[in-house]
């Protein structure tokens, strides 16, 4: 079944990424392309990013699924699709990934129109290939379009609190190690594209740097919303040929951001939500969105975002918003991954 997919694209080697241009990306004739994103910039839904390996690009907007209930999680994935999404966010660590997977068959959209994201989860770092058949056999795919490291924290399933995250990182290992094994996998034709997420700049540049790191990571699948907007990190991550993803783009469960007075009052002029502006404001700035909801009328109003666009100086006033607030800290893991120099 296998020889049935899509060849899978080498994924980007750090030499060839300076600077990334899109003139690198050597097209293959058995490559089916997505949109680029070079749409017109109120044509969000059909949008996509190119990513620093050949011939992929990752869609604008993606349905989000933590904190997706079971029972719930798979008719919101359902529901997406059948709206249009083609961009969908898991995650071993989410235990919804078999209900996601069902979601998928139930709406019926081919699986190679999907594009799929899932992660490694945090006790799985020093068993990276059984950690992808395990999330390839909840989905009950073949191939996911992307492979994260969840967090940079490679923690000992073996010690007590592992499975809540919490526990003790190996003594002996760590996400360099981790990203060695990663980078095994591109050529199994079980990942289209590997990457990280929750990296700030210092463990970037570490990974980076590492003598044994041979493939960019293509994601930084990082938390991105006007309170948390992390400007230096989005500026590191493209100034390496790596595509941001955003994270919690409204702010996550009770945002605060639904009741600030900028968004409120852009959103007003426009005759938009403020969920709709925040969305526009992350897809204008550049990067990938991932809002997450279960409820239908929310996931068609989230995808709501072509025919208008953010002014200049609206996405300024938000970029302008000076509360800070952080959805995911480190603070519940056993190692520090955040230090404050990202924004
Ligand atoms: N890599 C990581 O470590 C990481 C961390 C966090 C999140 N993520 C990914 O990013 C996704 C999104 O982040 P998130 O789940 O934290 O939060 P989010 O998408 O920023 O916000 C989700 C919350 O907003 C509500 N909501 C959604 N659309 C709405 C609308 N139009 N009007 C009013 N409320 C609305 C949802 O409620 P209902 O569902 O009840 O409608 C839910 O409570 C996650 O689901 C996950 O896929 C990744």
């Amino acid at each position: 079944m296998l020889s049935a997919l899509r060849p899978i694209q080498r994924q980007a080697f750090k030499t060839s990424l300076r600077p990334l241009l899109l003139t690198h990306l050597k097209p293959s004739s058995s490559i089916v392309y997505r949109p680029l994103a070079t749409m017109s910039a109120s044509a969000k839904t059909s949008k996509s990013y190119p990513l620093n390996v050949t011939g992929l690009s990752i869609p604008a907007i993606g349905l989000g699924t933590w904190q997706s209930s079971p029972g719930e999680v798979g008719k919101a994935v359902e529901a997406a699709l059948r709206a249009g999404y083609r961009h969908i966010d898991t995650a071993f660590g989410y235990r919804n990934e078999k209900e996601v997977g069902e979601g998928i068959r139930a709406s019926g959209v081919p699986r190679e129109e999907i594009w799929l994201t899932t992660k490694l989860d945090n006790p799985w770092h020093k068993r990276v290939k059984e950690g992808l058949e395990k999330s390839l056999e909840n989905l009950g795919v073949e191939y996911v379009d992307l492979f994260l490291v969840h967090w940079p924290a490679s923690i000992d399933p073996d010690k007590e609190g592992a499975n809540e995250g919490k526990g003790e990182v190996y003594g002996d290992w760590d996400y360099i190690d981790t990203w060695k094994e990663m980078q095994k996998l591109v050529d199994t034709g079980k990942v289209k594209a590997i990457g990280v997420s929750n990296f700030g700049i210092k463990n970037l540049e570490r990974l980076l740097n590492d003598p044994s790191c041979k493939i960019v990571p293509a994601v930084n699948q990082i938390e991105l919303h006007p309170g948390n907007p992390s400007p230096k990190l989005v500026a590191y991550n493209t100034s390496k040929g790596i595509h941001s993803s955003g994270y919690s783009p409204l702010g996550s469960s009770d945002s605060p951001l639904y009741t600030n007075d900028t968004v409120k009052s852009i959103a007003e002029s426009k005759g938009k939500t403020p969920q709709q502006v925040l969305l526009a404001w992350g897809v204008q700035k550049g990067w990938s969105v991932l809002p997450k909801s279960v409820t239908e009328s929310r996931i068609k109003a989230n995808r709501d975002l072509d025919g208008w666009e953010l002014t200049d100086e609206e996405v300024k006033k938000i970029d302008a918003i000076p509360d800070r607030f952080k959805v995911c800290g480190d603070d519940w893991l056993p190692i520090k991954v955040f230090f404050g120099d990202d924004e």
